[in-house]
């Protein structure tokens, strides 16, 4: 058997390894993998990457049959939601075959992707029939200059124009994924929910994660859910859910809303608010997740440094994938209980930027 130097597990239990249940020391079950398929995004928000980006040279990303079987492993283990994600993973030629090629698996739920909507007018179709579920896009502002300041090169029609094809194309749910900035788009948060309202969409607001070097100062940018959220609620009745993905989000649901955009109608709202609070709130207890980086870096935690590498596994035993099955076994009993953000730190907790790891 091979070992992967990490392991502490004895014999006996490795004789179990293949058994598809992939739970770490806590007890927790891990049945949701994300996986970031580039580093690259036609993108550069200011609180995701620097101005000058130096991407991954390409053999260092794994290739997109890489990518499927790494999946289909990780599913053959119990994993039953994969969220796909960047960089921009739409911007990776070929994408559109992988979600193909995956929508298939048997096992496999939830198949659901995080995107910037930027080249979603083109695809959106294509990703309903392959079998994407629910659909996460980024927007941080309705301003089309503020979004280009935020983004740096962004254009707002044309992701607009993907949230359409998006909603034309008939998702089961789409999310959208703000974060305020003090100074920059912290008078958003109403219009924002409004048209998530509007659309039928949920939003989540996210707060600012201390991910990458950045040129803007974080800790004054910062703008609490907290606060967001008694903005949110001195104009809707919001109700507290009870719901959790075993993620960072806690949600509230809105029963009825009569003030919507000024008019008296009441509209029976599905809209979900989420408060992703990575900085604020302690979610760590039910976590179920691991991701993987374009390079096949096995991350336990977004707030760590721990990972397994397993590209090297994937390229060493093409056609043999009992040695990554246990690696990713053993990976498992270094999960950290839980992580540690600190704005107030002068250097970031983690170097590495989230468009490596994957949103
Ligand atoms: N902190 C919080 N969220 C971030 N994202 C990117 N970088 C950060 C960060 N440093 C978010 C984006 C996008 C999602 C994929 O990741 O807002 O919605
Ligand atoms: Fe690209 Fe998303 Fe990072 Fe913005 S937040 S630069 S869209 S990966």
């Amino acid at each position: 058997m091979v070992n992967c130097g990490l392991c502490i597990l004895s014999d006996t239990v490795k004789q179990d390894i293949f058994q598809p249940n992939l739970v770490d020391t806590f007890g927790r079950k891990i049945d949701y993998i994300r996986l970031s398929i580039t580093d690259r995004c036609d993108f550069r928000c200011v609180y995701c990457m620097s101005e000058n980006m130096t991407f991954l040279p390409r053999d260092e990303v794994l290739s997109l049959e890489e990518c499927a079987r790494l999946i289909k492993v990780f599913v053959s283990l119990g994993v039953s939601k994969v969220r796909i994600t960047g960089g921009e993973p739409l911007v990776r030629k070929n994408a559109i075959q992988l979600f193909e090629e995956i929508g298939q698996l048997q096992g496999l739920r939830e198949l659901v992707l995080t995107t910037n909507g930027s080249q979603l007018e083109h695809h959106a179709l294509a990703l309903k029939q392959a079998g994407v579920r629910r659909i996460n896009i980024s927007l941080d502002s309705l301003v089309a200059a503020r979004f280009r300041q935020i983004t740096r090169v962004g254009e707002l029609d044309k992701v607009l124009r993907g949230i359409a094809a998006a909603k034309q194309a008939g998702f089961e749910n789409i999310k959208l994924n703000a974060l305020l900035m003090r100074g920059i788009n912290d008078d958003e948060a109403l219009p924002l929910a409004a048209f998530a309202i509007e659309n039928g969409f949920d939003i989540s607001f996210i707060e600012e994660m201390p991910l990458g070097a950045v040129s803007h100062l974080r800790q004054s940018s910062y703008v609490s859910n907290e606060e967001t959220l008694k903005l949110l609620r001195a104009r809707y009745d919001l109700i507290s859910s009870t719901e959790t993905t075993g993620g960072p989000a806690q949600y509230w649901r809105i029963p009825n809303i009569k003030t919507i955009l000024n008019s008296n109608t009441v509209l029976n709202s599905n809209t979900k608010i989420g408060f992703i609070s990575p900085n604020s709130h302690n979610f760590c207890e039910a976590c179920n997740r691991v991701r993987i980086s374009c390079k096949g870096e096995l991350f336990l935690c977004l707030g760590h440094e721990n990972k397994v590498d397993l590209r090297p596994l994937l390229r060493a035993y093409p056609h043999d994938d009992k040695p990554l099955k246990q690696a990713i076994i053993c990976s498992l009993q270094t999960k950290p209980k839980g992580h540690d953000f600190d704005l107030k730190r002068a250097a970031p907790a983690v170097i590495r930027f989230m468009s490596h790891t994957g949103g």
